[in-house]
C-alpha cells in the first residue's frame, strides 16, 4: 500500500531545529523555531506557570474527558483575555472552542467554514507562516494570496492588499496577524489597520485573525486591538488564539478558535457543528495546559504575575532588537538598522538570499529560516556580537 509515498524534505521550520540539535558545534546559534529563550538559551517553564500547574495537579481529582468544546473555565478566560474586559454583548453571540493549539485552532476554523461554505476562499498575505496554507486548505478552503510585504521598505505594501480586498467577493475569508507578524515582524500601522477593516466591513469579508504571540508585541491588550476593532465593526469572525508562546505551553497544544456571529442562536449552531468536526478530528482536547491557563486567569494574582512575567520576556527581546541594530551599525557604518527595532515580536525577516542563509549555518553555525526568518529571541549577549557582525554586511540597502 504504501509503496507510492516516496520520502518528504523536511519541515521547512521543525526541520532546521531538528539540525539544530544534532549540531555538535560549540558556536550553534538558533534562530529558526519560534520559541522565546532566555539569556542562558533556554527555554524555561514560566515561575507562574510552574506555580499554577502544581497548584493544579495537587488539586486535580480526575483525569476524565474534557467537554468536546473544552474546559468552561478556560473558554471564559481565553475570550476576555483576547477581546478584554468590556466584552458582555459579544460573549453571547460567540462560540469558543479549546483547541489542540494555535493549530489546532485554525484547523478547526477551516473545518467549521467548509460546513457553512463548501469551496470558501482565504486570502493569505505573502509571505506568511508557512503551516497556514496547509493547516487552511487541509480544512477544505481554497487559498488566494496577496502581497503583503515590501522587502526594500521593509513595510506592509498597503496599496496591493486594500486591492486584493476590493476584488475579493462578499463572504470571502481574510487571514489576519494580529499582531508579531511571523515572519516579517512588520505589522500594519493603527491606520493602516483602519483601511483594512474598512474595505473588509464595506466589501463583507469575513476576517480569519490568528493571534499567537499575544503579549510579545507590546502587551496583551495592545496586541489584541486590531481584533476587538474588528469585533466592534462587524458581524461575523473569527480568531485562532495560540497559548504556545505567552504561557509557554509549546508542548501542551494549548489554543482556542473564537467564532464572532450575527446571534446567540447562530453562536450555538456553530459550536454544535465545531463540536462535531472536533469529534471526527480528534474527539476532545487535551486538558493539561488548557487548566493551567485557567488557573492563571481565574485568579486576580496569578494572571499579574504573569503579566508580569510576560511584560519582562517582551522586554528582553526588545533590548535584544536594540542590542543587534547597534552591533549590526557598529559592524556596518553608515548603514540605518533602525528598522530592526521598530518591528513587534521574535521574528525578524532578514533580507538576505538563501545562499547566504545556507552558508551562515554552514560555515558559521548559526541556523535561521531559509527565507532568512530569524527569532531574534535566539540572540543572547555570548552569540549577539557574532550574528551582528556576520549578518551586517549580507544586509540588503545602503
Ligand atoms: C514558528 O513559526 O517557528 C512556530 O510557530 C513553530 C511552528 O510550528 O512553526
Amino acid at each position: 500500500m504504501f509503496a507510492t509515498l516516496e520520502q518528504l524534505p523536511p519541515d521547512p521550520i521543525l526541520g532546521l531545529s531538528a539540525a539544530f540539535r544534532e549540531d555538535p558545534s560549540p558556536d550553534k546559534v538558533d534562530l529558526s523555531v519560534g520559541v522565546y529563550k532566555d539569556r542562558a538559551g533556554n527555554t524555561p517553564v514560566m515561575a507562574v506557570v510552574k506555580e499554577a500547574e502544581q497548584a493544579l495537579i495537587a488539586a486535580q481529582a480526575t483525569k476524565v474527558y474534557l467537554p468536546a468544546a473544552g474546559s468552561p473555565g478556560f473558554r471564559e478566560a481565553i475570550f476576555r483575555l483576547v477581546m478584554g474586559e468590556d466584552t458582555q454583548d459579544l460573549r453571547p453571540r460567540s462560540a469558543v472552542l479549546q483547541a489542540a493549539g494555535g493549530c489546532g485552532a485554525l484547523r478547526l476554523g477551516a473545518e467549521l467554514v467548509q460546513r457553512a461554505q463548501p469551496g470558501a476562499t482565504i486570502l493569505l498575505g505573502d509571505p506568511t507562516w508557512p503551516n497556514h496554507g496547509p493547516l487552511l486548505s487541509g480544512g477544505g478552503l481554497q487559498l488566494a494570496r496577496h502581497p503583503y510585504y515590501d522587502t526594500a521598505t521593509r513595510s506592509v505594501v498597503l496599496q496591493p492588499v486594500l486591492d486584493a480586498l476590493e476584488s475579493a467577493a462578499a463572504g470571502t475569508l481574510v487571514l489576519l496577524q494580529a499582531s508579531c507578524h511571523n515572519p516579517t515582524g512588520v505589522d500594519p500601522t493603527p491606520e493602516q489597520w483602519g483601511q483594512i477593516l474598512e474595505v473588509i466591513v464595506a466589501r463583507r469579508l469575513v476576517p480569519f485573525f490568528d493571534i499567537a504571540y499575544q503579549g510579545l508585541g507590546v502587551d496583551p491588550d495592545t496586541d489584541a486591538w486590531p481584533i476587538r476593532e474588528a469585533a466592534r465593526l462587524l458581524p461575523e469572525m473569527l480568531v485562532a488564539v495560540s497559548s504556545s508562546k505567552n504561557f509557554g505551553l509549546y508542548r501542551e497544544r494549548t489554543g482556542a478558535l473564537l467564532v464572532l456571529a450575527q446571534d446567540r442562536g447562530r453562536a450555538s449552531a456553530i459550536e454544535s457543528h465545531a463540536n462535531k468536526a472536533a469529534r471526527a478530528l480528534y474527539s476532545m482536547p487535551p486538558a493539561h495546559g488548557a487548566l493551567i491557563v485557567e488557573t492563571i486567569l481565574t485568579d486576580a494574582q496569578r494572571e499579574t504575575a504573569w503579566r508580569n512575567e510576560l511584560a519582562g520576556m517582551c522586554a528582553h527581546i526588545r533590548g535584544l532588537r536594540s542590542r543587534l541594530a547597534e552591533g549590526i551599525m557598529a559592524a556596518r557604518p553608515g548603514y540605518d538598522a533602525s528598522w530592526i527595532t521598530r518591528q513587534q515580536g521574535m521574528f525578524s525577516l532578514l533580507g538576505i538570499s538563501r545562499d547566504e542563509v545556507n552558508s551562515l549555518r554552514e560555515q558559521h553555525h548559526i541556523y535561521m529560516g531559509y527565507d532568512s526568518r530569524a527569532n531574534l529571541a535566539g540572540l543572547n549577549q555570548d552569540n549577539l556580537p557574532r550574528v551582528a557582525e556576520l549578518v551586517a554586511p549580507l544586509l540588503p540597502g545602503d
